[in-house]
């Protein structure tokens, strides 16, 4: 039986990631990562995207003389072939390993070497703080020039009520460069069709918390995109075909100018 509190239900998420961190396998939190990487992240973002992020990030380069990324609930393989990129950090349930990365050849798990991994449940203040930690170490407090965070199934592990969502994204903002760095993040407004949802799934509790809070998460994104200063940029994603697509997604982008928080979510 769900405690109906938030932090309750916080606690009880925690309780489980814990325990599927001590059995070292995660069940459905495959990453989905093809063999072409990149390619997966543009298609769920393609509606929302600016500028080509290897473009962007030579340009940030030229500004900072060095530039850092983190794949947010993913392993770091959409990284490979971003040119531009020098430290990369991926942040996710387990560590990379054999069970973690979906269909990917050799080569490019190889490749994998080169990105840093903070294995820990990010509704854990310790998973933070090794976050935080990295960022101090290897871009001198800096922040990130890109954070990526397309969790996919993943947002229906994190997602109980809007107050663990909105601790996440506000999280992932302070972590941003103040000078240009880039979020792009899927939202919990999934565009499942009805039949896909199974009785009792995490999926129906999801879409049950959206019919409750779409509104409130609405007139949120519209605050950011009226704000020039948070770089806001919003699709439902709705046109686009499943499953790398499944979710609304937000890009935001902080400068000199932004607010160093968020505007709250009610
Ligand atoms: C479906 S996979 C998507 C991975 C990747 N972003 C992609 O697009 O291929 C879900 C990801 O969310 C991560 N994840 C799920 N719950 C998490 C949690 N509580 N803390 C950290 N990572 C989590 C899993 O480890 C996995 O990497």
């Amino acid at each position: 039986m769900k405690k109906e509190s938030s932090f309750g239900q916080i606690l009880e998420e925690r309780k489980e990631n814990k325990k599927t961190i001590k059995k070292g396998k995660e069940n459905w939190l495959y990453d989905y990562t093809s063999p072409n990487t990149i390619w997966a992240y543009e298609k769920t973002f393609q509606n929302i995207i600016d500028q080509p992020w290897d473009e962007f990030l030579k340009e940030q380069k030229e500004r900072h003389g060095l530039t850092a990324a983190m794949d947010f609930m993913g392993g770091g393989s959409c990284f490979n072939d971003l040119q531009w990129l020098d430290k990369k950090l991926a942040v996710r349930l387990l560590d990379n390993g054999p069970n973690s990365l979906f269909q990917l050849p050799p080569q490019e798990k190889e490749r994998l070497l080169e990105v840093d991994v903070i294995a820990g449940d990010v509704l854990s203040k310790n998973t933070w703080k090794e976050i935080s930690l990295w960022v101090e170490k290897e871009t001198q407090g800096r922040g990130f020039d890109l954070i990526l965070s397309r969790p996919i199934g993943g947002l229906l592990h994190i997602t109980f009520n809007i107050d663990t969502w909105y601790f996440l994204i506000e999280n992932l903002w302070s972590l941003l460069d103040n000078d240009g760095g880039a979020l792009y993040t899927q939202l919990p407004l999934p565009n499942y069709d009805e039949h896909e949802i199974s009785p009792g799934s995490r999926a129906e509790s999801l879409v049950s918390l959206v019919k409750k809070k779409k509104e409130n998460i609405m007139n949120w994104v519209k605050l950011l995109e009226t704000e020039s200063s948070f770089g806001a940029v919003f699709s439902d994603n709705k046109e686009l075909p499943h499953i790398h697509c499944d979710y609304a997604v937000l890009r935001l982008r902080k400068t000199i100018d932004s607010p160093p928080q968020l505007p709250k979510l009610i």
